[in-house]
């Protein structure tokens, strides 16, 4: 089987395989080629213009639209003939295969229809719902990983282990997309860590109060469950027409698969050494990285890793994404304790100290005076988003051990010592405990509280 890969409105590529499926390249097509020229990163860095691709490139690229985890083998499970290995598709064809399927709805501006259609993947169109189809759609994730149903053209992929679901809202209200239409929101249900909805929206506000970026988060709550939901900054509004805009996530754009995302070593190895060669402003672009890369160590978030990293492409243009998917992780300490990659040289959270910090900004290219300033400036930004952290982000959940660590860390940034652990951390639980903690934290999500306003729109606010 082969793909029609289109990006916006124009078919840009199509999958070529060989060997059986063993082998699968991604082939610009000629007139795009033609017009945009060589080296141009218009799908992936990876994948420049004019190609054919590595296949080991495409590969990485193609399996790094899917989901992973139990999303994924629920996805593959309901396919003939789609086989994966170590949680992963065994063969580039079972990738294709998965695409073909689910990838009408994908990260970025990228929408995939199997080749030999004959039309152009429409606009598709949007079905209302009401609390009830909302529960519904949150119950059957188990089942439905997204809110994917091909039976009924709901053909939708993203990346991610976590549970989560794609919807569009217009002016407040909740659709979901048939037929290819654009998602504009990501649904992300408290599922396996007590309160990560709220913890998360808490540290993307945070997040967005020291500009790094300008999107909203907030919790929902659906039938009882806390569902935290983030506006998509790959997609803008007009009306009920949404534009996509493009993006890749650096494991993409580095040509490393989702089962390495841990692998992608120091952040000044790989992720500095692409924004320096590709991107447009590359001292910019690094000292932005430089700051989400500090951000999510000062907060106590150890899942940096190369998926939670992603670039914004436009025809030849390269600029790092706002960041996303960051929560403290150090709350919850069944987890393993290991950060995602090293800061200077060390590789847990509770070790980093400002000076690891330095070290790992002047690795990345920045003055050690300019990386000072960076870090002094995001401390005293983050002390002034806590003291003015709004009551509907902390209450109805136990949110101090959260607030502490992430204040503790700061203050020991400022003074230079090791940032340390949680503020609360208790005693490492066994799998079995922690499997335990699970099934009670299903139960003890409960019933919720509305959790306050939802924040003013960026992708809503932009269309009017
Ligand atoms: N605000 C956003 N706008 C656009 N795309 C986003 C946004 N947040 C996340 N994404 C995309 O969606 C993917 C999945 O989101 P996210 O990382 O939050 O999921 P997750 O399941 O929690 O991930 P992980 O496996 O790292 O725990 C990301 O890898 C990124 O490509
Ligand atoms: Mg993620």
């Amino acid at each position: 089987m082969e793909l029609d890969i289109w990006l916006g409105d124009q078919l840009v590529a199509r999958t070529r395989e060989r060997d059986r499926g063993r082998k699968v390249s991604i082939v610009y097509e000629e007139s795009v080629v033609a017009t945009m020229g060589d080296e141009i990163p218009l799908l992936s860095c990876s994948l420049p213009t004019p190609g054919p691709s590595e296949p080991a490139k495409a590969r990485s690229f193609l399996e790094g639209l899917l989901p992973e985890g139990k999303a994924l083998e629920t996805m593959a499970a309901r396919m003939r003939g789609v086989r994966l290995e170590a949680g992963a598709p065994a063969a580039p064809a079972d990738a294709v295969s998965l695409l073909a399927e689910y990838g009408r709805e994908c990260a970025g501006a990228v929408a995939i229809v199997p080749s030999g259609g004959s039309d152009r993947p429409g606009e598709g169109s949007y079905r209302p719902l009401d609390q009830a189809d909302l529960a519904a759609i949150l119950h059957d994730l188990p089942t439905h990983p997204l809110g994917a149903d091909p039976d009924r053209e709901v053909r939708m992929s993203l990346a991610g282990a976590q549970p989560k679901f794609l919807l569009a809202r217009f002016d407040g209200k909740w659709f979901e997309p048939l037929d290819g239409a654009a998602s504009t929101h990501i649904l992300k249900p408290t599922a396996r860590w007590p309160h990560s909805a709220e913890n998360e929206s808490l540290i993307m506000h945070l997040a967005r109060s020291v500009g790094l970026t300008d999107w909203s988060t907030w919790v929902e709550d659906i039938d009882g469950t806390s569902v935290l939901v983030v506006e998509r900054y790959d997609r803008r509004t007009d009306g009920k027409r949404v534009v996509r805009h493009h993006q890749e996530d650096l494991c993409q754009a580095l040509g490393i698969r989702p089962v390495d995302k841990y692998q992608i070593g120091r952040p000044s190895e790989r992720m500095a050494r692409l924004l320096r060669r590709s991107a447009d402003s590359p001292s910019e672009a690094i000292r932005e990285l430089f700051r989400q890369v500090a951000f999510r160590t000062v907060v106590g978030d150890e899942d940096g890793h190369g998926k939670n990293y992603s670039l914004l492409l436009d025809r030849g243009s390269v600029r790092l994404s706002p960041i996303y998917d960051s929560l403290c992780t150090l709350v919850y300490p069944e987890l393993s304790g290991r950060m995602a990659g090293p800061i200077g040289p060390q590789s847990t959270l509770a070790k980093v100290d400002r000076k690891a910090l330095l070290v790992e900004g002047v690795a990345m290219g920045l003055l050690h005076a300019d990386a000072e300033v960076a870090l002094q400036g995001l401390a005293a930004e983050l002390k002034i988003a806590i003291e003015n952290l709004d009551a509907t982000l902390t209450s109805r959940w136990p949110s101090g051990p959260v607030i502490e660590t992430v204040l503790g860390r700061v203050n020991r940034l400022e003074s230079g010592q090791p940032m340390g652990g949680s503020a609360s951390r208790s005693p490492r639980h066994t799998p079995q405990q922690a499997a335990d903690m699970t099934t009670q934290t299903t139960l003890s999500t409960g019933r919720v509280a509305p959790t306050g306003q939802t924040p003013p729109s960026r992708l809503e606010r932009r269309s009017s």
